[in-house]
């Protein structure tokens, strides 16, 4: 049947009555904490350890605690990245010609054993790696997780079904999605356990085979997702899961005369590097197809506030847009233009809050993962690259005339990799601190005076070199109108009067232009035909 009865999933408040959802979920906590899992590769669905083997083995810690080893993930050699090629070419023809609504079962069926029987493992996994407190848990693993994967069944019916060719008298019209030739890659980033779904999860359901290279730092929740699609009903091949040095794995799939596509979410930096070395390969003759690039990286993105705005909502908002998440988020707010009158009222709100919480994560007590506070607002940041890169950005504050900390600054790594919320006031708005993506709870300032807000929108999409997310706050419509004309091309994801981040899958469509990515938009229909490559065919009878 068509799946018209498709809506999104709903978050599970685990408030302090829940005790039973406490109690799993504890369990689960404890299960994974109390013994490192061994991860496999996973290739033509045989499971392939380095123990008794020459493979190398990549740790993952847990973020908050980083003597603690999550998982030991295998890695993958050159044999076996060789292997996937072969695997995903040979499940192809067999996968892509089932009928389309037994590849949709199996994402239906693991969507419901993610909301159902194995919610509190995906949970458990997905904070404890990557170091989250259990309301953003749910928004990840769970809520979009499953999202993506029913309403791709959803747009992917609607594609087949609602758009058909037409036939003059006399001839039949048929036009068939089929699969991109040769396999895609896809490539996860460790911050969303959702967004490894999708990258996996569309490509698959229109009759592609997949190899994906997870982030490390995110290979428990990574893992434990794909032995659910494994109970659900997905055959051997169709997606094959290799883990491993970026540049071993990636280089040969490019390699390969086999490469379709790229599904990619990850950092501009790399994105730009796989993105020119396809195009060699597309020059020098290496492919049988133009390979299909889809890809999402990073944001530099905005929240303007104007003098009509509802301050308090611009506050919360702000707090919310900026920290959670630690900001490890490519939607993240990271720069904030504030008129100059409404400032001072601005920040003793915001830091008031922030005060009030309790948000400096700098205290594990308090962090998601200690067992104690499992709401608490803010936890560790990645890993120690990740830690390292953001204490030098804050320590490059504290030096620069042209800036200053107005809030926070602080970081601990005694026990995890902790990093407080900091925000920056800019005397420049052109300064490198208003433009460059940090990827962590840094917040860059600048006051603009109240009567240059048609300026300050000039200003802001000039400095887009991102085109992912931004937000206006205003109650002034001739302001939001303003805003909404000006930057048009700074942002695929525009917010009024919300934050810049948190889409929900079918609600807003999510991606960006410029260097954010090919703004193809997860969780709109608009991204399956990416991964789909169309035969027509005319019969006359
Ligand atoms: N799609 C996520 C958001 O909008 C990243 O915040």
């Amino acid at each position: 049947n068509p799946p018209t009865h498709i809506k999104n999933e709903q978050v599970k408040p685990f408030t302090n009555t829940d005790t039973k959802d406490w109690d799993l979920l504890r369990a689960s906590i404890m299960k994974f904490k109390s013994s490192s899992l061994e991860v496999p590769l996973v290739i033509n669905g045989e499971r392939i350890y380095y123990n008794n083997s020459n493979r190398s083995v990549f740790a993952q810690s847990n973020p908050a605690c980083h003597k603690q080893v999550l998982a030991n993930v295998t890695q993958a050699t050159e044999l076996d990245v060789k292997d996937a090629i072969q695997a995903a070419k040979e499940a192809k023809s067999k996968w892509y010609q089932l009928p389309f609504y037994d590849r949709a079962a199996v994402f239906l069926k693991a969507a419901d054993l993610i909301s159902t029987k194995y919610r509190y493992d995906m949970l458990a996994a997905t904070m404890l790696g990557q170091g989250k407190n259990v309301y953003q848990a749910e928004i990840d693993c769970i809520t979009e997780l499953s999202d993506f994967f029913r309403f791709n069944v959803k747009y992917a019916h609607d594609l087949y079904n609602l758009q058909p060719v037409q036939s003059a008298q006399g001839v039949w019209n048929k036009a068939e999605y089929r699969p991109l030739e040769g396999f895609i890659y896809a490539v996860s980033p460790f911050n969303f356990t959702a967004i490894a779904a999708n990258l996996i999860g569309a490509p698959a359901l229109m009759g592609n085979t997949v190899i994906w290279k997870p982030s490390q730092s995110a290979a428990l929740s990574n893992y434990l997702l794909l032995t659910v699609l494994e109970e659900a009903g997905l055959p051997k091949g169709v997606i094959n899961f290799v883990p491993g040095d970026p540049i071993l794995v990636t280089d040969q799939l490019l390699a390969s005369k086999e490469f379709g596509g790229l599904h990619f979410t990850g950092s501009t930096q790399v994105f730009k590097q796989l993105y020119g070395k396809i195009q060699t390969g597309v020059v020098n003759g290496l492919y049988r197809d133009y390979p299909r690039i889809v890809g999402e990286t990073g944001g530099k993105n905005f929240h303007l506030i104007h003098k009509s705005a509802n301050i308090p909502n611009a506050v919360f908002s702000t707090i919310r847009g900026a920290f959670e998440f630690q900001g490890q988020k490519c939607s993240a707010t990271s720069r904030l233009y504030i008129p100059q009158s409404k400032s001072e009222e601005f920040f003793r709100d915001l830091i008031g809050t922030l005060q009030q919480q309790k948000v400096t994560p700098v205290n594990t007590a308090a962090s998601p993962i200690s067992g104690g506070d499992l709401h608490g607002f803010m936890g560790p940041v990645i890993h120690e690259q990740s830690y390292n890169k953001l204490i030098k950005v804050i320590e490059e504050a504290k030096t620069d005339p042209e800036l200053e900390i107005i809030y926070g600054g602080q970081y601990d790594k005694g026990e995890g990799w902790f990093v407080g919320p900091t925000i920056i006031k800019c005397k420049d708005p052109k300064h490198k601190f208003m433009t460059t993506e940090f990827f962590g709870p840094i917040l860059s300032v600048y006051e603009y005076p109240d009567n240059k807000f048609s300026e300050t929108c000039d200003l802001i999409d000039q400095t887009s070199m991102y085109g992912l997310t931004g937000s206006v706050f205003a109650k002034d419509r001739e302001a939001i109108n303003l805003a909404d004309e000006k930057l048009k091309f700074s942002c695929g994801n525009f917010y009024i009067n919300d934050k810049c981040t948190g889409a929900v899958v079918a609600q807003q469509w999510f991606g960006g232009a410029r260097m954010s990515g090919t703004d193809d938009k997860s969780g709109g229909p608009s991204i399956l035909n990416r991964f789909v490559s169309i035969r027509n065919t005319k019969e006359n009878f």
